[in-house]
């Protein structure tokens, strides 16, 4: 399963811009489909479809990251491995095209679960990480949004222009998740947060047990939202929690979880999800989810 950000969706105003983003996350979940087939493991397909949505600019991660309040990308990303549940993640990095590998390579590479900003990005140095210049990041599309959240004074929320607290905005971000053939679980998510944030300010996407959590004996999960809802809620282990204490499949879990993100928190944005059977799922308090899955036999389906 893939998303590529929850809300209104309200830039997704004719049948073009639709078929845009559902055939993105079409040719990511086949692309995920191709490294099973070739014997890759949930953790690589995970890796590799996160950086597919990451290199494409409609959605908030990776080249299409929205800018910070002095006009900067600061990235986070995560991944986790349910077999064991390592995990790598980063938070705040610049100049990298994918932040999703940088926090694969914490994962393997280094003895931490997360590295931030300057060290994250010594550590990029360390392993040969490729840093791309920062007019990589700058579409047309996030300096207006810039300004316009500038002139608002107000941060906003990625893909909107309307009042902050409306449900007429998309929470970008981006996630995968898989189930291998050998029942192996993974999760992955990236994002370039919120317009106008504050330098500094991360969200939930590289918080382990928030935006982003695998364990083979539960499920795997991906979030998009809000993320200061989705850190307070730890929305993502809650998921695996109601599996593991209480015996929910991935429908009965999604729904308990978005049943306490709405009651604890109010919170904004959705989830996505496979338990250890590879039953899938997905929840979303906001208008639309973009988001879609893929079953072994090829079957894929693509919705907002
Ligand atoms: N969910 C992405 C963020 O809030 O940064």
């Amino acid at each position: 399963m893939v998303h590529g950000g929850a809300g209104a969706l309200d830039n997704v105003k004719d049948d073009k811009t639709a078929f845009r983003y559902l055939e993105a996350i079409r040719r990511t979940l086949e692309h995920g489909r191709d490294v099973m087939e070739l014997g890759g493991s949930a953790l690589q397909a995970v890796e590799a479809c996160a950086s597919i949505l990451e290199d494409d600019p409609v959605f908030n991660a990776g080249c299409g990251s929205v800018l910070n309040e002095n006009g900067k990308v600061e990235m986070d990303a995560a991944i986790m491995d349910g077999r064991d549940l390592s995990a790598g993640a980063v938070a705040a990095v610049d100049n990298i095209a994918n932040p999703v590998q940088l926090a694969r390579l914490v994962m393997s590479e280094s003895e931490h679960v997360m590295l931030i900003s300057e060290g994250a990005m010594r550590f990029a140095d360390h392993c040969s990480m490729e840093r791309v210049p920062e007019d990589y990041f700058y579409t047309t599309d996030r300096v207006e949004q810039l300004r316009q959240a500038r002139l608002q004074h107000k941060v906003m929320l990625d893909h909107d222009d309307s009042d902050a607290d409306s449900e007429d905005q998309k929470y970008g971000t981006i996630g995968a998740i898989a189930r291998d053939p050998l029942g192996n679980l993974a999760a992955a998510t990236s994002t370039g947060g919120i317009v106008n944030k504050r330098m500094g300010r991360v969200g939930d996407s590289p918080i382990i047990g928030a935006g982003v959590y695998a364990d083979n004996e539960t499920c795997a999960v991906s979030a998009t939202g809000f993320g200061e809802d989705f850190m307070r809620s730890v929305i993502s282990k809650t998921i695996s929690d109601f599996m593991y204490m209480k015996g929910m499949d991935a429908k009965q879990a999604t729904e308990a979880g978005i049943e306490y993100l709405v009651r604890k928190v109010k919170g904004r944005g959705g989830v996505i999800v496979i338990d250890k059977d590879g039953n899938c799922s997905s929840g979303f308090t906001t208008k639309k989810m973009i988001h879609g899955w893929i079953e072994k036999s090829g079957e894929t389906s693509c919705r907002f």
